[in-house]
């Protein structure tokens, strides 16, 4: 198959939501779909209960075991679709941020009861920095949940978007009796069950059809009525506005309950765009482009201890990726082939000979990738868009051991490469201070050293506010900062000089005292300054 025909048969996407609203039970009913399982209850949740690293690390344990779940590739309908796994939990808020640089549209999950929930706006904001396409799913109809009419209004003033619903809900909870489905004009009756997957849908065309009265009794009248002001309303999907993030299509349904999901995947095949360009130092990589190109944006420890390896997810963004070729590693200016390279199809790990656009492949690295690197075909440039966010908790690192600092050494830089934390190097002495944004991710780093690299630390609490990447044309200006703020200043792994701001005020006072330089509050501009010093 030629490579466009390759690039066009596929979709990229990940599923998001605050906990709890249903992505994993969504997840599974689309690999039943796909024939990439069997059963229900195959797929394992991801969620963190409670907010404790040792329930983190089992989950961890058991994913890392079966690594494939961070990715998962399936047919449908002649499509190839790869879906990508985020952590559902707030405090691995930026790993899921990261993920969604390799995804080309979203799922949006949203639970009927709780509505627009903390974690749904974070996330959509993260997709509309970047225009990601996005497809609304209201599920838990089975449930008491909020006016459809209401979750419509709220969707739109709380995530900033328009939203166009697709199928429309009959009633709700013990009364739910189902979907209209707007597009098809197709009527979806509510049956509870578990593992059914597909179901008869009757065509009605018209809805003043009495047949409708029989099946609906009463509520026939209430959905001609919404439906007549939804069609005043509301306008027809364009798909344009749909691909570019203007505007959401909303279905409603019972994912548990396998309702309202396959509509979904129907039209999220039907509209979800295929691999797209993205950008880099050097301006958009096409797709289509004949040299290989790709991005890591995760990187996955192997957690069991005989295993030190780890893998790297790479997306593949143009070209042809191929086993045993050589590829060009710009950050590092190195040559690297992987003998081992592995695709998830099916839910398996399989050594793959040939990726395409679109695809996300597992590379086992032995500390050569940094999040964010990029490898080419013999090209020079570098991805941009897989941003550091400004940290907002700190940490430094304390060596319980001084017979192990080399243990902690190298395991607080290969934690820090996996983009678990941030790391910053502070002089005089060259002190670690570790920053992340959430509190469980510092259990998460002392468990692990422990465990990996048989070393132990104290965090000790830092009163930072946030760590701000600094630039500049005004050389002298920038030496002047660091010589007074000698405290406050930090280096990051690249060199970077960061101001670790002890409070909003002292930032907004530096930026007044010291105009010429730019304080960022992510490490996007990083990428540039690499590559073209
Ligand atoms: P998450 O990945 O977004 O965190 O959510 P997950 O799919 O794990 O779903 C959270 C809970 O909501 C699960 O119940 C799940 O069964 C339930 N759920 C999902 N879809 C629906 C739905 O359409 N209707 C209803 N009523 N419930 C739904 P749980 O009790 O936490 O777990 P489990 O024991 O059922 O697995």
């Amino acid at each position: 198959m030629k490579l466009d025909e390759e690039i066009n048969k596929r979709k990229t996407f990940a599923i998001i939501s605050h906990p709890d609203a249903g992505k994993t039970t969504l997840t599974e009913k689309f690999l039943l779909f796909g024939g990439a399982i069997q059963t229900a209850g195959a797929v394992k949740s991801n969620k963190i209960k409670k907010t404790a690293a040792s329930d983190f690390m089992e989950i961890e344990r058991q994913r890392g075991i079966s690594v494939a779940t961070s990715v998962m590739s399936f047919e449908y309908r002649n499509y190839l679709i790869n879906l990508l796994d985020t952590p559902g939990h707030k405090d691995f808020a930026e790993d899921t941020y990261r993920t969604l640089t390799a995804v080309d549209s979203v799922i949006l999950v949203v639970d009927s009861v709780n509505g627009v929930e903390e974690q749904t706006k974070r996330l959509t904001e993260v997709c509309r920095m970047r225009d990601t396409p996005i497809i609304v799913f209201v599920n838990k109809m089975d449930l008491e949940g909020q006016d459809a009419f209401d979750l419509l209004d709220e969707l739109e003033t709380a995530l900033d978007i328009k939203v166009r619903p697709l199928s429309w809900p009959i009633n709700k909870g013990k009364r739910f009796k189902g979907v209209y489905d707007l597009h098809q004009k197709g009527l979806n009756l509510f049956e509870g069950s578990k593992t059914k997957l597909t179901k008869e849908i009757l065509s009605i065309n018209d809805l003043s059809d009495p047949q409708l009265d029989k099946l609906l009794g009463e509520d026939a009248e209430q959905l001609r009525e919404d439906v007549e002001l939804i069609e005043g309303v509301y306008e027809p999907l364009n798909k344009e506005d749909y691909l570019s993030g203007k505007i959401a299509p909303v279905f409603f349904g019972s994912a548990v309950n396998n309702f309202g999901v396959k509509e979904m995947l129907d039209t999220f095949i039907e509209l979800a765009p295929t691999p797209l360009p993205r950008p880099s130092n050097k301006g958009d990589v096409d797709p289509f482009s004949e040299k290989f190109s790709g991005f890591i944006f995760k990187i996955h420890a192997n957690l069991d201890p005989n295993h030190r390896d780890r893998i790297a997810f790479l997306r593949v963004c143009s070209g042809t990726f191929e086993r045993n070729k050589f590829f060009h590693h710009t950050r590092l200016g190195k040559s690297f082939r992987f003998n081992n390279p592995y695709s998830f199809l099916a839910r398996e790990k399989n050594v793959v000979e040939v990726a395409y656009p679109g695809d996300v492949i597992g590379l086992y690295d032995t500390g050569n990738f940094k999040i964010g690197d990029t490898l080419t075909e013999g090209l020079d440039f570098t991805f941009q868009g897989i941003p550091s966010f400004s940290p907002e908790i700190f940490r430094e690192v304390i060596n319980r051991d001084p017979l192990k600092s080399k243990q902690l050494d190298k395991g607080v830089r290969q934690l820090t490469d996996e983009g678990v934390a941030q790391l910053f190097i502070q002089q005089p002495g060259s002190r670690k201070i570790i920053g992340t944004v959430g509190e469980l991710q510092f259990e998460v780093i002392k468990y692990r050293l422990k465990e990996e690299y048989n070393a132990s630390c104290d965090l000790v609490h830092k009163n930072f506010y946030k760590a701000c990447w600094i630039t500049t044309t005004d050389q002298e200006q920038l030496k002047e900062f660091i010589r007074i703020k000698a405290s406050e200043i930090a280096f990051d792994k690249d060199d970077n000089p960061v101001f670790l701001a002890p409070s909003a005020w002292m930032l907004q006072m530096a930026q007044e005292n010291y105009p010429n330089l730019t304080f960022h509050f992510t490490s996007e501009f990083k990428t540039a300054s690499q590559v073209e010093p």
